[in-house]
């Protein structure tokens, strides 16, 4: 393993503002459906550094990299089989650093995804706990326990895998381990001292090499009440939750120090799906991990009233707290928002309902194959563009996912037997998965997987992609990608270095416009007819806009 370092950045080429994540539009790569060079098929490191100077292009401040670890893909590479090294399928750790350079190059910082919760099962040290006895420190670093019943033969919790089937599975000794995903990814026991001291480790390797983030997956979930040693508790691992929290504070808080060793500090943002926003705000103060996604729009149907009430509650939950806020509409583990918005709209959903109307929604029509209920295509697209530009002129971080620029809407036609979702197999297609979020991009109309590499995808993909490649949309005046380009330089021009917060704007039922710093307003016509056009000059609209401000529209305004 090489132990060049390379983060001699370009001062010319980053903003040397060390705050920059808070108002960072984030690029998330899914590294295996991005680019493939070498024709096996899969995306890969060389792939993305190819097409740096598309997303220098694009505008984005820095790029969220999915894992891109060794691994098996029982998990899409969220089951990491080594924190501190390049999935020989897809790189080398000599790539990596040349990747990191020419995104620094282009201005682009660089955040990784650390997966603290459960390594893989091809671990080193899951296979030294298989091979040891029970009670041994090698199992120590996992969760295994004895079962329940007369010869330990049933597990011992009732609790259920997030995937699907129980959370427990037995190894050949008769002990069980227990796992909040796929059987393949064994939790970690976070009160183990040298689990702790090993993810400070990877931090510091990834930080070393020149890496300016991390984002941190089921960053809540580390800490669980599981019966133990001295405790025949088999209730609800999640309680009591302060108390689990407050370990948590304590783990973070030593990653803090790490990400403050470095000049500039870095940053952190967490996963957490969690309710209530005070307990999500928890992981995002700046004694913690900085930043916690806000998962909230992505939930919402495109109506005014949600989304007016979604960002106050946010921003004041935030500020309640110091935290900078964040936005998203899509990622790598949901149905794409361009058909989100494309189905019929639901019932609000009340307060920490879980799973919220919308994604019942989704779900019945990922089952369909898309069928039912009806999507409506361009409807969809007009929506999502606008409440792209309604969020990115929003105080705080935008996070958008690959393909989104591009107005991509969710594959929903795979066959079974192309599926790589563990959820689809752990629910026996009970749930479809996330598969159709994560086709690899067209690049070009033709070729043999529209330019994403010399020969096929690993996904197969749609015929539609054609009209969707990046080269297509490149070259029209009307497309998503234009329309993405010019939002994100817009912004750069529009923010001013005090990011305030926003003042709604009087606006008629259906409509929602607020204003920014310095003049800028943002309109975002919400309803199903036409609307008054505010006056100003336009700077970008999401659709034509001929003397009124049309259904699913947003613009952004000079005053
Ligand atoms: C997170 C990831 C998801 C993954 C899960 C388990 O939710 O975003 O893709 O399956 O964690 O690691
Ligand atoms: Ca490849």
């Amino acid at each position: 393993m090489s132990q060049s370092l390379v983060p001699t950045l370009s001062p010319m080429a980053l903003d040397m503002n060390p705050d920059w994540w808070k108002t960072a539009v984030v690029y998330q790569i899914y590294p295996r459906s991005f680019a493939d060079a070498n024709g096996d098929t899969i995306g890969d490191l060389a792939g993305l550094t190819s097409r740096v100077p598309y997303l220098a292009a694009l505008g984005v401040d820095a790029v969220w990299l999915s894992p891109f670890y060794p691994s098996a893909l029982a998990d899409g590479g969220y089951d990491v089989d080594d924190y501190r090294d390049v999935d020989p399928k897809i790189g080398t750790l000599a790539e990596f650093d040349a990747m990191t350079a020419a995104l620094h190059a282009a201005g682009i910082r660089l955040v990784v995804d650390i997966v603290p919760n459960h390594s893989s099962d091809r671990h080193p040290w899951f296979r030294e706990a298989l091979a040891a006895a029970p009670d041994s420190p090698a199992r120590d670093r996992y969760i295994f326990r004895d079962g329940r019943g007369e010869h330990g033969e049933l597990p011992p919790t009732d609790f259920r895998a997030t995937f699907g089937g129980p959370a427990w599975t037995r190894v050949a000794d008769g002990q069980w381990y227990f796992h909040l995903f796929a059987i393949e990814q064994p939790d970690f026991n976070w009160d183990n001292p040298e689990v702790r001291a090993d993810f400070l480790t990877t931090l510091r390797f990834w930080a070393d090499r020149g890496v300016d983030g991390f984002r941190v997956d089921v960053a809540d979930g580390l800490f669980k009440r599981l019966p133990g040693p001295g405790s025949d508790y088999t209730g609800d691992p999640w309680t009591p939750r302060d108390e689990l929290d407050r370990r948590l504070d304590e783990v973070y808080a030593g990653w803090r120090a790490v990400f403050d060793e470095y000049d500039p500090p870095r940053c952190a943002v967490g996963e957490v799906w969690a309710e209530p926003i005070e307990r999500r705000l928890r992981f995002a103060r700046p004694d913690n991990l900085g930043q916690a996604f806000n998962f909230d729009l992505l939930r919402a149907n495109f109506r005014a009233s949600e989304f007016r009430a979604i960002v106050n509650r946010n921003l004041v939950a935030a500020a309640a707290v110091g935290a900078s806020q964040t936005w998203v509409l899509s990622n790598h583990d949901v149905v794409r928002h361009a058909t989100r918005y494309g189905l019929p709209l639901t019932r609000p959903a009340a307060p920490n309902e879980f799973p919220p109307p919308t994604v019942v929604r989704e779900v019945e029509w990922l089952k369909s194959g898309g069928v039912e209920p009806v999507e409506d295509v361009t409807l969809g697209l007009s929506r999502a563009k606008a409440a792209t530009a309604f969020l990115l002129g929003l105080p705080g971080a935008a996070y958008l996912y690959q393909g989104e620029e591009l107005g991509l809407r969710e594959v929903a036609d795979l066959d079974a037997a192309d599926r790589q979702d563990p959820t689809f197999f752990r629910s026996d297609g009970d749930e479809i998965g996330r598969d159709g979020c994560r086709v690899p991009l067209p690049w070009t109309p033709e070729g043999p997987s529209f330019g994403f590499g010399p020969a096929g995808a690993h996904l197969p993909q749609p015929a539609w992609f054609a009209g969707y490649a990046a080269s297509v949309e490149a070259a029209d005046p009307g497309s998503a990608l234009t329309l993405y380009r010019e939002l994100m330089s817009r912004r750069k021009q529009l923010l001013t270095s005090a990011d305030s917060g926003l003042t709604w704007l009087d606006a008629p039922d259906g409509v929602l416009g607020y204003a920014r710093g310095g003049g800028w307003q943002v309109w975002t016509n919400f309803g199903d007819l036409p609307a008054p056009l505010p006056a100003g000059e336009i700077l970008v609209a999401t659709s034509p806009v001929d003397g009124t401000l049309p259904p699913a529209t947003t613009v952004w305004l000079h005053a």
